[in-house]
């Protein structure tokens, strides 16, 4: 039995409406969001999805991210507070602002940074906070930390498209600035894109000029204000954004309702830990997190050997680990600014730094694909597998 995947049409949402947005598009003869239409009605029914005054397209989340980040202006050496567990667009914004990332360790089932370790990291070059809704859980307790050291959120939402909290607010709209991505991978797509929600005009403004190289365009003018980028998304891809925008509730509802079938049957199994709140996860990847002496690599292996699409760890190893912070030069030859820190802080990277990160990335996490067109002969189908699996 094939699994439908997001690599591919039968795993994907683009259809019809898709096919539509984008002639729609093209037969404007505009495809740039500078005069078009559509990214700016894209930015519209994101702001309205979320309730927020304000929403900023891009062009792929690790743009969302750098929009982000530098909105929230770090002087060159502070430190941004982030989790080992993620895709490497939450950090590469950092280091090309020229601040610091700092890891902080994760709760050791969720992956999710843990509001301890974040609260024990901040130190007095800390400039914010950069949470990560890892496959589609909520990040929860960062906000509290954030506050109480006054220090702005921004949350990385890539995975975590309509993702609520616990008292059932969105992912997105609990911190200061909600990051997505409509990469190919993601619950929607337009190839690459991403998208900033805010509810602050000063920081809306700030991220707007940054995605077009720092020019207003008002009344017609042409000066450059401030730093900036090209980061902006095209109304190609706008349009179908706002295509894949409208479907986004039928493929969360998809998602849920296979997720909570796969909990319900995978709940009794001892050694298991299954994600919590099922209705809130968005589901980007069905997670699970072993108890030795059940290994990740182990049982991904047998789950693949029944052609189940999963893989162990989600990573080759979590962030602060990975050759980009721990060798590689930044700028040149130069590991700046790494490399120069006070002597206080010299960040703290590599294996043995980290240990939840490490070993659910080495030993206890484990993620099978997820897709909103997995039928309940799919979910049985995986249930019957893990269980044989972890059984054994
Ligand atoms: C958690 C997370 N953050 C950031 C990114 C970067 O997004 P993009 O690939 O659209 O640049 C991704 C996905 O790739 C992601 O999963």
């Amino acid at each position: 039995m094939s699994y439908p995947s997001m690599a591919d049409a039968d795993g994907r949402t683009l259809g019809a409406e898709e096919i539509e947005a984008v002639t729609r598009a093209l037969r404007t003869g505009m495809l740039s969001s500078v005069w078009g239409t559509e990214v700016r009605a894209l930015e519209r029914e994101m702001a309205a999805l979320h309730a927020v005054p304000h929403a900023v397209a891009c062009s792929s989340g690790t743009a969302a991210l750098h929009l982000a980040v530098a909105a929230v202006a770090p002087e060159p050496g502070d430190e941004i507070i982030t989790s080992p567990i993620s895709d490497i667009g939450t950090v590469a914004p950092i280091l090309a602002q020229n601040a610091v990332p700092v890891f902080a360790d994760v709760d050791p089932y969720t992956g999710n940074l843990d509001p301890d370790a974040v609260a024990a990291a901040i130190g007095p070059r800390t400039r914010a906070i950069l949470g990560v809704h890892l496959f589609g859980a909520a990040a929860t307790g960062l906000r509290a930390v954030a506050d109480a050291a006054g220090l702005p959120l921004i949350e990385d939402c890539a995975q975590a498209w309509l993702t609520r909290y616990p008292d059932d607010r969105l992912a997105g709209t609990v911190g200061t600035i909600g990051c997505f991505s409509l990469q190919q991978w993601k619950h929607i797509t337009c190839g690459d894109g991403g998208l900033v929600v805010t509810g602050d005009a000063t920081l809306a403004r700030r991220m707007r000029l940054f995605a077009d190289k720092g020019w207003p365009r008002d009344g017609g003018t042409r000066r450059y204000v401030s730093l900036g980028l090209n980061y902006r998304m095209t109304e190609l891809a706008g349009a179908v954004a706002r295509a894949q925008l409208a479907k986004l509730p039928g493929v969360l509802a998809a998602r849920r309702r296979t997720a909570r079938r796969l909990v319900a049957a995978l709940a009794d199994l001892p050694g298991v830990h299954l994600p919590a709140d099922p209705d809130r996860h968005a589901w980007w990847l069905f997670p699970i997190v072993l108890d030795p002496p059940l290994d990740n690599a182990d049982v991904a292996a047998r789950l693949a050997a029944e052609g189940v699409p999963a893989r162990a760890g989600y990573l080759d190893e979590p962030l602060h680990c990975a050759p980009v912070l721990t060798e590689a030069p930044c700028y040149g030859t130069s590991r700046y600014p790494l490399s120069t820190p006070p002597a206080d802080r010299v960040p703290e990277y590599g294996w043995g730094t980290r240990p939840n990160a490490e070993r659910l990335v080495t030993q206890t996490l484990l993620v099978i694909q997820w897709n909103e067109r997995y039928t309940d002969e799919h979910v049985d189908r995986i249930a019957a597998a893990v269980r044989r699996a972890v059984t054994r």
